[in-house]
This record gives structure tokens, C-alpha cells and sequence, in this order.
């Protein structure tokens, strides 16, 4: 397989196995049925798998509570099928990353059993204890409005333990040297199981200072170096992919500067300006922030996306953008979650409406980095808010027209699947869209093999190109004598725009459209002007038709090649 930075240029896509493909009926996907809809995800044309957690678990965060590392939960099958898996992805040309939930464990796990079970135990400073209440139990949850402490009693350990997140799971000590130890070790073990690396989760809480004392918790960002050490000599090309909601100003302290810590990092900065853009049809705040993100080292990457398996966070937004957002989007409390997010799918945030889909995935997919997809967007799956909290996005896998999506064959499926109103499975299918040539899934499978011959997007370095009009976001890529122009259009009416390419000697030359044969070519002073519908997108290559000779004499073999953005 091509080995270097081939993160650059990737597409990724996250499912969760137990929603996916149930192949023994009994109502849990598992990995044979993963393993069946491999040819499915190949032709699609994604490029990398990130997999939530599968190990064993009580299940109470969807996984996220983890019982046993080295496992798989034996509802979705056994090792064994876990490293089929693999080999099936690898046979594929699919690399695999996986959750690496090491800020916490379940309560149910040895570990903190042991823990709890006396102050003498090994494993007691595993955790972060404290004798007496501290003092700001009441602050720093995540889960506001659900969780009501991050400190909790625990009568066997005659203790108080914290938990960042639910108390069902207790912090790490991560700062002890046998734990730092362990999580290496865990690491080893899924990269040998054939995984290329990790979605880090909760980043800045594993590597915060941790105890009763702390007041402000200090990142120790020393340890994400360690990480990427380890990770490196055990396989040089794997990768972490860190969940950092950070703000750009820290963005260098998770790379490194010197681009020794994490390989890619989430971007939530541009992701909630990009809400907001879509929802107020005002560009500039999102140019802002891409702007803002854009100093990162050369090989590092940023992992863009709309909506993921958690509520939409808009926690950065200004007071006033936040409410613009809610009200587009998430208008109705029940959408609404954590006082700070929307927890709906991303179709019916926008209506349904094929028009800015279509806009917000363009998009994401010329966005500086990698783009990461959510399984069931593709054909434009609903969300069914009867479900608690953000389970309401996380139904299972709409196949098919038959019984259950086709999902599985039980009664029972372990989320129910969305069976009524316009994003019911009788509507809303696989099957259904792959014979259509103008559906949705057809329309992001061409859409990601635009995106994959585009290395520029994730090679290259990019600029915003300014025009007049709010609504309009112009970026323009160049890596290897290369040049990409993306525009789009947030507005819900027709927009004229006009701009200028940029750079000296662009002047006059013709923007190939990449999607379609509506060309623009510029006029004397090198003007572009374009006619775009509402929520429109372009996809143009600079140049005219020369850029073809241009290609074949340098080697855009992107993945394959060690080199930097300029
Ligand atoms: C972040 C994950 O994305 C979320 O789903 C989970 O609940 C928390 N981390 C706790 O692990
Ligand atoms: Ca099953």
C-alpha cells in the first residue's frame, strides 16, 4: 500500500459496527455484516474507515465506555472477525483508524474495580481520587443539563472519584507512568491487529492535569509527543487524529511545531463558522476561521466534517451567530442539547433540500485538509428525536426497502430504524439510490472522486479570494504549478460574482470547470464574472486547456510522495 502522508489526500468515513450490518439476526451489526458491506463502501470510493469503539463495554456512551482494550464486544464477533476486517479493508486499498478512548474506562472495568476496592490496590492511582468533596465538583462537565457533577462518591472506594464525562467513567490518571504505559501498549496492539491509527478522543482532558487540587488544568502536551513516537516506531505511517475543540490560538501546541505530535486534528473552529455560514448566508466569518486554522506544519492535516455521531457544537460561536444557527437549524428545544449544540442529522437541519446538501458537502470536500464523512449521509439519512440525546443520529444503516431497512433480519434492532415521514427506509435506502443516476449516493461518489483527483485541496496551500459579496466564498488552491478555484454560493437566491484569480500572470486564463462544461473565461482585466443559482458551487481548474500538457510532466501522484505543501 501507499505509505507516505497518505492522509493528505484521503476521504474518511465513520461508522459505528453495531448500526451498520446485522449478519446473524440478531439485531446488533457485527463485523461479517461490516465485512459484506465492504464492496459497497470500496465503491463509494472512500479511502479510510475510522471505526468507534467495538471493544467490550457496558454500552452506556455508545461505546465510549470502555471494559476491556484488547478485546471485541462479543455482540459484534470475535478478534478473529475484527482482523478479517482488516485484511478485508487492506485487500480493498482501505485503511482502518479506530477510537482511542483513553481519558477514562467504564466503572466497569478491572481496573477501577480493583481501584475501588481499597486504597492499598496497584491500580488505585489509576484514577483521581480525593477524600473530601472538592470544591468545583460543580463545574467542568461536558454533558451539561445530563451530567450534575464531575466529582462523584463512590461508598466501596470511600472516596470521591472524577469523571470529565459521565461518572460511569472514571478518569485516567494520565500523568502515571504505568498508565502512560498502558495506553502505549493498547496503541501497539490494535496496529498490530492492522489498524493505520487512531481517532484520539477527549485529546485535551487526557493530557490536562487531573486532581482535586487543580484549579485551571494545565495540557501537558509533552505526552502527545510521546504518542507519536511509539506510534512511529512501531509503524512509520501510522497516524493519530486528535479530538481537540481547542481554539486556534493552542492549534500548534497539538501539531507541534515542529510537526512532532498529532498527524491530523479535527477542525470544530471552521466547522461551527461553516454552520453559521450555511445558516445566515454571510461567508466571511467561515473565511475568517479558515484564515485563522490555516498555520499547521507541513505534514500535518486538518480532518474536516458537518456532522458527526455528537450534538453539533456551536460553544464558539458568538452569542448572537449561535442563535441564528439554532434558529435555522435546531429551532425546536427537543433539537437542541447540552445548552450548546443541535443534535439533528444534517438533512433535515437543511429541509431535505437536495440544493444545500449538495452546497454543504461541495464544501467540505474543498476544504484545506481531509474531509471525514458520517455513515447514512450519503443518501441522506434523518435523525428520530424520540431517541435520548444524540443517540437520535446514530439509527441504524438504511439498506434496503425490506423489514428493518434490510438492516437486519431480528424484530429487535438494537436502535430503532427510521420508518416514518420523508426520511423513513422506504424512502431513504441504498438500494433504492444506487439505481438512481441522479440520487444522492450517486452524486458523492463522483463528488469523492473529484475530491481524490484533486490533490491540491489536501497538498496544497490555499487563499481566499476576495469578491464583493458576502454570500459568494471563493478559495483558490496552488501545489506543483497546480491551481484550483472553488466557489460557492450561501445564499438562497441567484448571485452574480465577480472576482479576479489572484496571482500575477492567472490574468486571462480559463477556469476549467472540473463538474460540468460551463467554462468561465475572463475578460480584458482578467475579470471573472459567474452566474451562480442559489447554492450554487464550481469547481474549476486554473488554467485552460494547456494545463493538461502541463499535468502529464509532473508526477500528481500525491499520496505516494513524501513532499510538502509549498
Ligand atoms: C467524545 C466522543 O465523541 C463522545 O461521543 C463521547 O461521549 C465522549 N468523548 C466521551 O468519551
Ligand atoms: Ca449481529
Amino acid at each position: 500500500m501507499i505509505d507516505d502522508l497518505w492522509y493528505k489526500n484521503s476521504v474518511f468515513y465513520c461508522l459505528s459496527v453495531g448500526t451498520y450490518m446485522d449478519a446473524n439476526g440478531d439485531g446488533i451489526g457485527d463485523f461479517k455484516g461490516l465485512l459484506r458491506r465492504l464492496d459497497y463502501l470500496q465503491g463509494l470510493g472512500i479511502t479510510t474507515i475510522w471505526l468507534m469503539p467495538f471493544q467490550p463495554s457496558p454500552g452506556k456512551d455508545d461505546g465510549y465506555d470502555i471494559s476491556d482494550y484488547y478485546g471485541v464486544d462479543p455482540r459484534y464477533g470475535t478478534l478473529g472477525d475484527f482482523v478479517e476486517f482488516t485484511h478485508g479493508c487492506r485487500q480493498r486499498g482501505i485503511r482502518v483508524i479506530i477510537d482511542l478512548v483513553v481519558n477514562h474506562t467504564s466503572d466497569a472495568h478491572k481496573w477501577f474495580r480493583e481501584a475501588r476496592s481499597s486504597k492499598e490496590s496497584s491500580y488505585r492511582d489509576w484514577y483521581v481520587w480525593a477524600d473530601k468533596k472538592p470544591a468545583n465538583a460543580g463545574k467542568g462537565m461536558v454533558f451539561p443539563g445530563v451530567q450534575k457533577s464531575t466529582w462523584t462518591y463512590d461508598k466501596e472506594a470511600r472516596g470521591w472519584y472524577f469523571h470529565r464525562f459521565y461518572d460511569f467513567q472514571p478518569d485516567l490518571n494520565t500523568s502515571n507512568p504505568h498508565v502512560q504505559a498502558e495506553i502505549l501498549k493498547i496503541m501497539g496492539f490494535w496496529i498490530q491487529a492492522g489498524v493505520s491509527g487512531f481517532r484520539m478522543d477527549a485529546v485535551p482532558f487526557v493530557i490536562a492535569t487531573k486532581g482535586p487540587k487543580v484549579r485551571t488544568p494545565v495540557e501537558q502536551y509533552d505526552m502527545l509527543r510521546s504518542l507519536r513516537e511509539f506510534l512511529q516506531w512501531r509503524q512509520g505511517n501510522a497516524i493519530i487524529l486528535g479530538e481537540a475543540n481547542v481554539l486556534p490560538k493552542t492549534d500548534m501546541e497539538y501539531f507541534g511545531k515542529d510537526g512532532d505530535r498529532m498527524h491530523m486534528m479535527f477542525n470544530f473552529h471552521v466547522n461551527q463558522h461553516l454552520f453559521y455560514a450555511l445558516a445566515s448566508a454571510d461567508s466571511r466569518p467561515l473565511a475568517k476561521a479558515m484564515v485563522e486554522t490555516k498555520p499547521r506544519p507541513a505534514t500535518a492535516q486538518w480532518g474536516h466534517f458537518l456532522r458527526n455521531h455528537d450534538e453539533l457544537d456551536l460553544g464558539r460561536l458568538t452569542k448572537d451567530q449561535r442563535e441564528v444557527v439554532f434558529g435555522a437549524f435546531g429551532p425546536e428545544k427537543t433539537m437542541q442539547l447540552y445548552e450548546r449544540g443541535i443534535r439533528r442529522r444534517l438533512a433535515p437541519m437543511l429541509g431535505g433540500d437536495r440544493r444545500r446538501l449538495e452546497l454543504a458537502y461541495s464544501l467540505l470536500y474543498t476544504l484545506p485538509g481531509t474531509s471525514v464523512i458520517r455513515y447514512g449521509d450519503e443518501i441522506g439519512m434523518g435523525d428520530n428525536l424520540d431517541l435520548p440525546e444524540r443517540n437520535c443520529a446514530r439509527t441504524p444503516m438504511q439498506w434496503s426497502n425490506e423489514p428493518h431497512a434490510g438492516f437486519t433480519e431480528s424484530d429487535k434492532p438494537v436502535l430503532p430504524v427510521i420508518d416514518k415521514g420523508p426520511y423513513g427506509y422506504e424512502h431513504v435506502n441504498v438500494a433504492k439510490q444506487r439505481r438512481d443516476p441522479n440520487s444522492l449516493l450517486n452524486w458523492t461518489e463522483r463528488m469523492i472522486r473529484m475530491r481524490k483527483e484533486v490533490p491540491e485541496i489536501g497538498w496544497g496551500d490555499f487563499q481566499v479570494i476576495a469578491t464583493r459579496d458576502p454570500a459568494a466564498l471563493v478559495v483558490r488552491y496552488d501545489w506543483r504549478n497546480n491551481s484550483v478555484l472553488f466557489v460557492h454560493n450561501f445564499d438562497d437566491k441567484p448571485r452574480e460574482v465577480s472576482f479576479t484569480v489572484g496571482l500575477a500572470g492567472d490574468e486571462g486564463k480559463l477556469l476549467v470547470n472540473l463538474l460540468s462544461e460551463d467554462h468561465s473565461e475572463a475578460n480584458d482585466r482578467g475579470k471573472h464574472t459567474l452566474l451562480l443559482e442559489a447554492y450554487g458551487y464550481r469547481w474549476y481548474r486554473v488554467g485552460g486547456l494547456d494545463y493538461l500538457l502541463k499535468r502529464s510532466d509532473i508526477d500528481t501522484d500525491a499520496a505516494g510522495k513524501a513532499s510538502h505543501p509549498a
